[in-house]
């Protein structure tokens, strides 16, 4: 069976924004934000705490988040250390994501550590969020191949779950940070995450849309009892440290489809492709979204 409700949690001011050339006004990308809450997302990774020399497109996260911080929606940040932590906890922010790699490699590409040694980075960040009562997301990237490895295997995958889950995360989310698993790999990882004594309502799915599979494995994870599924609004999106990572699932190809099904999830369709076809004006060059082409003639 399919679930009655799906929460979205959209990632495009981060996920999408992070991953653009151009650098993007931060009074625009508050507007994007706002625009996004209007259209009926209660759930917005607004930004991230990060080196500002890793994401020069995110160094505005402090004039960024208090202009959005009252809106009546959860606003999650990632946070990749006790500084980021620091710097999100002076603003307020009750939500924060570590993000964990699954491979080696991209560890050492996205956080400039080993595998072990980022996860120790992230256990401070996540028993100091705890104690000060602060959600916690753990990101999992690279859950199902790794552009310098080839596939991960999935014992692999269960066990940086298992640490995440045993450090205190409130939720997961198992990323296809590069776009290239398929319904029946997704099929296999949530059985073995099952298996392996993982609560199917602790996970969140996390799909790059890089061979266009993003929608099938979004199902494939839903039948499996996922309720939690990431996208970005206009299909905005990458990671400036994997290449070939495209942009994440379109929160309109996900809300269409999910409409179809009679699955509810509180998006207002036409407001979300307003939203995406101003944001690609602002970006200038249209969204990749089949669905937002489909209903604006873009
Ligand atoms: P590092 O160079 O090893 O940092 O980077 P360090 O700990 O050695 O510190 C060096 C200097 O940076 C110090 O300053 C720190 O204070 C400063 P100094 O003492 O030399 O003057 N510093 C900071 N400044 C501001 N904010 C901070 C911060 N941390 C240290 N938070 C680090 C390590 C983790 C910081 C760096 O690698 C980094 O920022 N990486 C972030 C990369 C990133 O954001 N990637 C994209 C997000 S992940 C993603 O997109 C995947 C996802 O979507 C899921 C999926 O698709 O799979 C989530
Ligand atoms: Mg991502």
């Amino acid at each position: 069976g399919l679930p009655t409700r799906v929460r979205i949690h959209e990632v495009g001011p981060r996920d999408g924004l992070q991953n653009e050339k151009a650098t993007v006004p931060t009074e625009v990308k508050a507007e994007f934000v706002r625009r996004l809450a209007d259209a009926g997302l209660t759930t917005i990774e607004a930004t991230s705490f990060v080196h500002p020399k890793w994401v020069p497109q995110l160094a505005d996260a402090e004039q960024l988040y208090p202009r959005v911080a009252d809106l009546p929606v959860a606003l999650p940040v990632l946070v990749p250390n006790e500084r980021g932590l620091d710097r999100a906890l002076a603003l307020g922010a009750d939500r924060v994501a570590v993000f964990a790699s699954a491979s080696e490699s991209f560890a050492r590409a996205n956080l400039n550590r080993s595998m072990d040694e980022a996860l120790a980075m992230f256990e401070p960040v996540v028993t100091r969020g705890k104690a000060a009562g602060v959600h916690v997301r753990g990101y999992l990237s690279m859950c199902f191949g790794d552009p310098w490895e080839g596939e991960v295997p999935i014992p692999q995958v269960v066990h940086v779950c298992r640490v995440l889950l045993d450090m205190g995360c409130d939720e997961l989310s198992l990323g296809d940070t590069i776009g290239v698993g398929t319904a029946g790999h997704v099929s296999a990882l949530l059985t073995a995450l099952t298996e392996a004594g993982v609560p199917v309502s602790a996970l969140g799915v996390h799909f790059h849309d890089t061979y266009g599979q993003a929608l099938a494995n979004t199902l494939t994870a839903l039948r499996h009892g996922v309720t939690t599924v990431d996208a970005s609004a206009g299909g905005l999106g990458g990671c400036p440290y994997a290449r070939s990572a495209t942009g994440n699932l379109a929160t309109e190809d996900l809300v269409w489809m999910l409409r179809g099904l009679g699955v509810d999830t509180g998006v207002d369709l036409g407001r979300l492709t307003a939203t995406s076809v101003w944001m690609a004006g602002q970006l200038g060059r249209p969204s990749p979204s089949r669905t937002v082409r489909a209903l604006s003639h873009q």
